[in-house]
């Protein structure tokens, strides 16, 4: 017998338990194994009726991801999952944890379906660019009907034991967390009462019932918004449909080509790097994984700004209290006012009770001194980019917060070995970078400062997972990793409209690749005065940061979406941008004034100068080490500024590009363009003449 499933019989039930951790997932070993334990349960005469079970944390948790993209090996999954189906012994499938994918499809397979009240079931293979493969689109929809089956298949959400159980996939749902014996019982029921071998194939009412309907339009016009740019959505919509105008063999071979479709598509590729890459961050080059970690119960945060405030819905939402401190009791009120309203917010949309929203702000106090700062494990300063005010404030910090307390900035682009100099305690200072609006962006970017003990890196780490982020560890250098790369895009789209383009069309450029939104719209959405600042802090530390017309949009004070013009206008109550002929002209004399006569540029010329230019300097801050993988970047992308997941993040895709394209334009800007952003990347260099990719590194 395999050593990841086993089979027994306990009285007249035959039992196969699957365990492989940490996840069950179906590779290769388990699926013979279970076919293997089926086999040896179809002969066993003692045994009347056949459970599923899995050790462990969870249930099957799908397909083995790391198969894919490699030769597929016998047997197959949906060959699995048709054999179980066809037993003829009575299959009770026992559910904790998750049922997921390829894991839901094999309990979709049994007989008999039963879960603890704390699992969940979902099929999550859009997520990674796929359909489920083996007999999901077909059987799910005969369980719950068309709407729910498309609703689960193409958004890849969860559904909690409850639900499902009145959504018809579930048969029963049990307390306690000993899921054999559940099992058991339902299974000694299924022999007792004499249930019968009951096929999701054969279950047709609810197929009948929503045959012809226009479900499946609805979901395609409803997916162009939801789903731009993607590739599986669509397909899982298709397979979907086949099991209502296709008997179940034909439909289980349709959803086999629409899989194998998506199998092939770059977007899968992406989407996996994504999946892994993910959880890869967490583990820190360099950072041993016995690390210890300070517990942190409670969080100061200085100042109530939007940054500062959706900071503090990050820990109160996981039930940590914060002392918010300002220097003004206006500026507390605002801020606190605004929480609020976010908070009310979320619950007129049904994702909170009145009850959760008082809970969570009763755990917000609010001060206008320091000296509340006495007790807390961990203080988060999210004041305004200026060098002198945050050296003054960790001076103040350092006098006033218990020893062991992590000293954190919010810093955006400033040297935390500077910052931490302010301090006799470099060692506690560390950055937290969140990213806007902070209560929502999943990336925290975790700056390490020359002197960040192992332990405060190890902590600010475990931060991030318990407020539910995706933490990366990143080098101390202008910018960090996210907005080093994002401020040279910045300068390329500033120079593509000096030189000719309109911010309308640099936007488009990108919002084509991908990205949720381009840079001017995002430079709105940020505050046009957050990037001026910036320059204006580095103008005074004596670079040469050129003029600009954005410099002029917030000296007039065009300030983005929060004066309702920034680069773009905005209707009262509306994110959506709107060009605005004022700024045309402005950047019309901006050009005169310059000496510029505009040029005709091309969609490519903008993908290259703002994307390339990106990877050139991704390609140096991997040579310098700040970030310590080509995915560190992927995921510092992904997550904090809506680099599409399907591309993998800039790294992975650049490898796609050909890194020696990029190299050849970057090369071309150096001649044409100039400016030590263009300066080729030794090590895009090194990669291009070894024959290499970022993921050969
Ligand atoms: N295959 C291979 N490895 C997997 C895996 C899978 N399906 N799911 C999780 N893992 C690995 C993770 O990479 C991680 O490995 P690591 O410890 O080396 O980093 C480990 O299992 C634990 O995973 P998490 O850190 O994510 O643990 P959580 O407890 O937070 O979450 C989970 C568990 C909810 C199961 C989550 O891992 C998850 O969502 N997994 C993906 C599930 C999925 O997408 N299933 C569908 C697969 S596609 C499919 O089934 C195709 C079929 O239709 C033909």
């Amino acid at each position: 017998m395999s050593e990841v499933v086993s089979y027994n019989r306990e009285g007249n039930i035959g039992v196969i338990t699957v365990n492989y951790p940490p996840v069950n997932a179906l590779g290769q070993a388990v699926r013979s194994g279970l076919l293997a334990a089926l086999e040896q349960g179809q002969k066993d005469t003692e045994a009347k009726a056949l459970l599923l079970v899995c050790e462990g944390r969870t249930f099957i948790a799908g397909a083995d991801i790391r198969e894919f993209g490699k030769p597929m090996q016998e047997p197959t999954l949906p060959t699995l999952v048709n054999t179980f189906e066809n037993s003829d012994k009575p299959l009770v499938a026992a559910i904790h944890g998750t049922a997921l994918g390829g894991g839901l499809e094999t309990a979709l397979s049994c007989h008999y379906r039963v879960a603890v009240s704390s699992a969940k079931v979902g099929l999550p293979e859009v997520k990674l660019g796929l359909l489920p493969g083996a007999g999901g689109t077909q059987r799910l929809p005969r369980l719950t009907g068309a709407q729910k089956a498309l609703e689960m298949i193409t958004t890849g959400e969860f559904v909690g034991a409850n639900d499902a159980l009145a959504l018809g996939i579930l048969d029963a749902v049990e307390e306690g967390d000993d899921i054999r014996a559940v099992g058991m019982a339902y299974a000694q029921k299924v022999v007792d009462e004499g249930k019968p071998v009951r096929r999701v194939r054969d279950i047709t009412d609810k197929i009948d019932a929503d045959k012809g309907s226009d479900v499946f339009d609805q979901f395609r016009d409803e997916l162009k918004k939801r789903a731009r740019g993607l590739f599986s959505p669509f397909k899982c919509v298709d397979a979907v449909e086949a099991a209502f105008n296709l008997p179940f063999d034909e439909g289980m071979k349709r959803e086999r080509e629409l899989f194998m479709e998506c199998m092939e598509s770059p977007q899968r590729a992406g989407l996996i790097h994504s999946f892994f890459g993910e959880r890869e961050v967490s583990k820190v080059k360099g950072l041993p994984k016995d690390t210890p970690v300070r517990d942190v119960k409670s969080v100061g945060i200085i100042g109530a700004g939007t940054m500062g405030g959706g900071i503090a819905m990050n820990f109160v939402n996981v039930g940590i209290p914060v002392t918010i401190v300002e220097v003004k009791q206006d500026a507390l009120d605002k801020g606190l006012a605004i929480i609020r309203r976010n908070y009310e917010n979320s619950a007129k949309k049904g994702k909170l009770t009145q009850e959760q929203v008082e809970q969570r702000m009763a755990l917000i106090t609010t001060s206008l001194t320091y000296d509340d700062f006495r007790d807390v494990d961990l203080v988060i300063e999210a004041v305004f980019e200026d060098m002198a005010i945050k050296k003054e404030i960790f001076a103040k910090l350092d006098e006033v917060c218990k020893p062991g307390a992590i000293l954190a900035s919010n810093t955006s682009t400033l040297d935390i070995d500077e910052i931490a100099s302010a301090t006799k305690r470099p060692e506690d200072v560390v950055g937290m970078h969140f990213f806007s609006p902070a209560n929502v962006m999943k990336l925290l970017e975790n700056v390490r400062g020359s002197k960040t003990s192992d332990e405060v890196k190890a902590t600010v780490m475990a931060v991030a997972k318990k407020i539910k982020k995706v933490g990366v560890m990143v080098g101390n250098c202008y910018g960090f990793v996210g907005n080093r790369m994002l401020h040279k895009r910045g300068t390329e789209a500033m120079s593509l409209v000096d030189e000719g383009a309109t911010p309308q069309q640099v936007d488009k450029v990108l919002t084509d690749l991908g990205f949720p939104m381009g840079q001017f719209a995002m430079s709105d959405l940020a505050g046009i005065d957050v990037g001026y600042r910036i320059r204006e802090e580095r103008r005074k530390a004596g670079e040469d940061i050129p003029a600009s017309w954005m410099d002029k949009l917030a000296e007039q004070g065009r300030l983005g979406q929060k004066t309702q013009a920034g680069v773009y206008k905005y209707e009262e109550g509306s994110r959506k941008p709107i060009p605005d002929p004022e700024v045309e002209q402005l950047i019309e004399q901006f050009r005169k004034e310059q000496g510029i006569t505009p040029r005709e540029i091309t969609d490519q010329e903008i993908l290259e100068r703002c994307v390339y230019v990106m990877i050139n300097e991704g390609a140096k801050i991997l040579e310098e080490g700040i970030a310590d993988r080509p995915l560190d970047i992927d995921i510092v992308w992904i997550y904090g500024y809506g680099f599409p997941a399907y591309r993998g993040g800039p790294m992975f895709w650049a490898d796609q590009e050909g890194l020696d394209t990029i190299l050849s334009a970057v090369k071309k800007y150096q001649d044409t363009v100039g400016g030590e952003q263009w300066e080729p990347a030794a090590l895009l260099e090194k990669l291009v003449a070894e024959g290499r990719k970022f993921a050969d590194l």
